[in-house]
């Protein structure tokens, strides 16, 4: 907190998303920075750790992805903000199991947090993956990128539209300098350029502008235009065209205020997947479609992978794998609320799962 409250004090007030990347990512004070978030036991949970089925299907999907691209001899995988490694430790599980794409494969890994490094380098212990800093770093390909949950975990800018006036939200201490509160200030001509370009000022009066997705999105976009490849990400998302505030704070399971103890807590928003796939598409990549994360895994075939396992498990564990089964495919739980986006270099369509 206190090197929140110094920098307020210092600059008076600082942009919102400003504020998400120290609470964040912070070197020193950041929550990413500084802790294993995941699991039971940490804050929430993400679906490769409720069941090993999600990185199942994920493998597959690659393998077929390399399978559409002519079997390349050398393939990169880039995994996006990898966690605590449980995502990447699967895959490879699965990926042994065929050959000839375990040969020609390898693996970047795009972490920011070097305590999660170290987490990753201890549970992934291959020879076949390297780190990397930046993503201008990677110079060969055919590369699929993927990521889950890695877009919705970073900053945002809001933009508060009042008539035909329009506000950036910045945050301040209040006057007995005890607590955080947010401040409008007039938004720069830049800023309402780029939301008027992007088409964010139709309904609602709150708009998210995810300035550092969208520069992330363009960074991959590149890579794939030049070395072929494609993009697959799932995240918390909406495809309605309605702007909505959807920032929110996460802590032992439960949901509390942004400026409850920053630094301690995820901040999180959810993705707007139109605005993504105008991204991808200005950026001459072809999407295919949005779909459900329920949608995207029984078309892949967890359904059929859950059978199979099953026929060998004893009751109480069929029991577990299909309850985490529901979790993961369930329209109540994560099912629908997670979204998944493909883009690929234009060309010949890949369709699995879409
Ligand atoms: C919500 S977690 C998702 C973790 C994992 N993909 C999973 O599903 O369990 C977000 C991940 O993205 C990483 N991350 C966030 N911002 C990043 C950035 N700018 N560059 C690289 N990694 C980043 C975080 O440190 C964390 O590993």
């Amino acid at each position: 907190m206190n090197k929140i409250i110094n920098t307020l004090r210092e600059k008076k007030f600082i942009p919102l998303d400003r504020f998400i990347n120290i609470a964040l990512y912070d070197k020193k004070f950041g929550y990413y920075m500084k802790k294993n978030p995941f699991g039971k036991k940490g804050d929430f949970i993400t679906a490769p750790l409720i069941s090993n089925l999600f990185s199942e299907m994920i493998a597959v999907w690659c393998v077929a992805f390399w399978e559409h691209l002519g079997k390349p001899n050398k393939i990169l995988l880039v995994e996006l903000g990898p966690g605590d490694g449980t995502l990447c430790k699967d895959l490879i599980k699965t990926f042994k199991k065929f050959k000839d794409f375990y040969n020609s494969l390898e693996i970047n890994l795009f972490e920011i947090s070097n305590k999660l490094k170290k987490i990753q380098k201890i549970k992934i212990n291959s020879k076949k993956v390297k780190w990397i800093k930046k993503i201008e770093e990677i110079n060969y390909g055919p590369v699929i990128f993927f990521g889950n949950e890695f877009f919705d975990a970073l900053p945002i800018k809001q933009i508060y539209k009042k008539k035909n006036n329009f506000f950036e939200k910045y945050v301040a201490l209040t006057t007995n300098e005890k607590n955080i509160k947010f401040l409008h200030k007039k938004a720069n001509n830049n800023l309402i350029k780029c939301i008027k370009d992007l088409n964010l000022i139709s309904i609602g009066d709150t708009i998210e502008y995810p300035l550092e997705a969208l520069k992330f999105l363009k960074q991959i976009s590149k890579k794939i235009n030049k070395f072929d490849g494609g993009l697959l990400t799932i995240d918390y998302g909406y495809t309605l065209k309605k702007n909505q505030n959807t920032l929110q704070a996460v802590k032992k399971h439960n949901y509390l205020d942004i400026f409850f103890k920053p630094g301690h807590s995820d901040i999180t928003s959810h993705i707007n997947f139109k605005l993504f796939s105008k991204s991808l598409s200005e950026d001459n990549l072809a999407v295919k479609k949005i779909t459900t994360q329920s949608e995207f895994l029984k078309k892949v075939g967890i359904l059929k992978r859950a059978d199979i396992l099953s026929k060998k498990m004893t009751f109480k564990e069929k029991a577990n794998m299909f309850y985490r089964l529901k979790r993961l495919i369930d329209p109540k739980e994560m099912g629908d609320r997670f979204k998944v986006i493909f883009a690929q270099k234009k060309g010949k369509i890949f369709s699995l799962g879409f």
